[in-house]
């Protein structure tokens, strides 16, 4: 009996191969809000060729840029939690709902540098911060760096008095509006994908965010200044759920969190450069308001008051250790 069972499955694989009905690939959906010309979209890339190859095309990798699937608030962070999606790399500060320690990346000038904020993922503090997604049912699996904020409007913005009155979208996030009233001004929560048209619309008067950022939403468009204030960093978060990983198989996950790490040193290597392309090109886009140390010092100062009011929600002991890394 045990003999025409064995003759049956052989049977059964040889004709299911011959009719084409081959295993079905893993498929890993990546949901983005940015394009793919970003630190974020190229690190995507790169995730998904070195996955694809390695799996010898038994993994797939589909992405979703620019908002086209989920935005990364809660629509997203929920399509993640339930499986619809298998990889978001939200900015930092969008998982606060989780632990408000994740504003970290919101403090005003807490990081120097991207080697600064590079030093920092690979502390104990980092590790602590990804671990304690672990009871939403997300794996942190690292972070990958975008750059600096800065303010664009229709006028120069350069010293604390500039900002009064205005309203300014941000992220939503304590931090972020804690900053803005800091300045005499307002945060305006909105989507990422929703600030072009409130720019245009004069919803808000202007916006904050990296130089790829703002030269890939075509901002440049909408507003005439650029005032390179550096003032908090926007970086990013990758997580997965646990219902995908623990569905790999042991060769599959290598796989996987290869292709993550590979695409860490991606990010890392064009995220600089990247910011730095675009801020050549919104050159001759924009009016760029150059701040001196001086005018940075006085926005620090100005800012303070933030430290006082989330430098306890944050966690001093982990604003310290990133200071500890400067
Ligand atoms: C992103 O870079 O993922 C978008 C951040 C934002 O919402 O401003």
């Amino acid at each position: 009996m045990k003999r025409i069972g064995a003759l049956f499955t052989v049977l059964a694989l040889t004709l299911g191969a011959s009719l084409g009905l081959a295993a079905k690939p893993v498929v890993i959906k990546f949901s983005f809000v940015t394009t793919l010309n970003t630190p974020k979209g190229k690190a995507a890339q790169a995730l998904k060729a070195y996955i694809e190859e390695k799996s010898g095309g038994t993994m797939k990798v589909e992405l979703y840029p620019s908002s086209q699937l989920y935005k990364d608030n809660a629509e997203g962070l929920n399509a993640l939690i339930f499986n619809n999606i298998q990889l978001l790399v939200p900015s930092a500060t969008k998982l606060k709902g989780y632990n408000p320690a994740f504003q970290f990346v919101d403090m005003p000038y807490l990081f120097k540098d991207t080697e600064h904020f590079k030093r920092f993922t690979q502390s104990e503090a980092a590790k602590k911060l990804l671990n304690s997604l672990d009871k939403a049912g997300l794996v942190g699996l690292g972070f990958w760096p975008n750059g600096f904020v800065h303010f664009t409007a229709n006028k120069p913005l350069r010293k604390p008095e500039d900002f009064k009155g205005l309203k300014f979208r941000t992220q939503t996030s304590g931090v972020l509006e804690a900053m803005m009233k800091a300045l005499g001004a307002t945060a305006v929560p909105l989507a990422f994908s929703e600030v072009y048209q409130a720019l245009q619309q004069g919803v808000v008067d202007g916006q904050e965010n990296t130089l790829s950022n703002i030269y890939t939403q075509r901002y440049y468009e909408v507003q005439k200044y650029l005032s390179l204030t550096r003032h908090h960093r926007l970086d990013y978060v990758v997580i997965t759920n646990k219902i995908f990983l623990n569905s790999l198989t042991p060769e599959q996950k290598k796989i996987f969190l290869e292709g993550i790490a590979h695409a860490n040193e991606v990010a890392f290597a064009e995220a600089e450069k990247l910011n730095q392309d675009a801020l050549n090109k919104l050159r001759d886009l924009m009016e760029v308001v150059e701040l001196t140390d001086a005018e940075r010092e006085a926005l620090a100062e100005a800012l303070k008051p933030v430290y006082d009011q989330y430098g306890d929600k944050v966690g001093w002991d982990l604003i310290n250790a990133i200071k500890a890394l400067r």
